[in-house]
């Protein structure tokens, strides 16, 4: 069975707009595990813009399932994660004036800091992944620099439309295919809604998904624990 970690940082997002209490992401935690979570993701960004410190420190000592921190590789984020040893941290870039995150980490810059925070999450019990294009390349550069999983971007593949959604769907096959050769686990995420999320969820070695913007806007109308069950389900259903 393919894993769902959900992302909770619109519900964070909502809070925001009124800097208020509520919603707050950690009773979201909660909800997304009763609907069967294998894993909550949050991304603290530089600019606190949804999940902030507090979000962080809470939920690391809540959530039963796998907490997973996305994190960019800035010196402040890089401690907070340290102290907080999430189970997971995924290695994302990050851009102020962006919406949402717009591709995946470019490797070949860097490499050696980014290396050097690898081991040092390694070192602290982290489990460590990238979030990063499908391309050979990058994939190959994850396992170089000591990455423990790969998250493949498939955002392209979620704007992309009939042939040319294909064509994104076999560069994420193959894109896996090295990565599961490489040693390392197979994630991937973004955009994934309940009706693109099955060909990436059937793809050979595929571990784990996250996804967030499509199950919080489906829990406006069915609550979360039943959008969970719902991604979950469809993300498992045979073709
Ligand atoms: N994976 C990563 C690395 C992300 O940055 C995001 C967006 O925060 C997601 C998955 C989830 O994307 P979406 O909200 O489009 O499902």
């Amino acid at each position: 069975m393919v894993e769902l970690g959900v992302n909770i940082d619109h519900v964070a997002t909502v809070r925001q707009a009124r800097r208020t209490y509520e919603p707050d992401p950690v009773w979201a935690a909660a909800e997304a595990e009763l609907g069967g979570a294998d894993g909550i993701t949050v991304h603290l960004r530089e600019d606190r813009r949804h999940i902030n410190d507090r979000d962080v420190e809470v939920l690391r000592k809540t959530v039963q399932c796998k907490l997973n921190l996305e994190m960019s590789v800035v010196p402040e984020i890089v401690t907070i994660a340290i102290a907080t040893r999430p189970n997971q941290a995924t290695i994302v870039p990050e851009k102020r004036q962006e919406i949402t995150t717009e591709g995946g980490l470019d490797l070949s810059v860097n490499s050696q800091s980014i290396a050097d925070i690898v081991k040092r999450l390694r070192d602290t019990g982290v489990f460590v992944s990238a979030f990063i294009d499908p391309t050979a390349k990058q994939v190959e550069l994850a396992g170089q620099l000591g990455f423990q999983a790969v998250e493949l971007h498939t955002g392209e593949y979620a704007n992309a439309k009939g042939p040319a959604q294909l064509h994104q769907l076999q560069r994420l096959r193959d894109a896996g295919t090295l990565v599961s050769q490489r040693g390392m686990r197979l994630h991937a995420g973004h955009g994934l809604n309940y009706l693109n999320v099955r060909p990436v969820a059937a793809i050979p070695n595929m571990l784990e998904l996250n996804i967030g913007h499509a199950i919080v806007s489906r829990a406006l109308f069915v609550g979360l624990r039943e959008a969970v069950r719902l991604m979950k389900k469809v993300m498992n259903e045979k073709e």
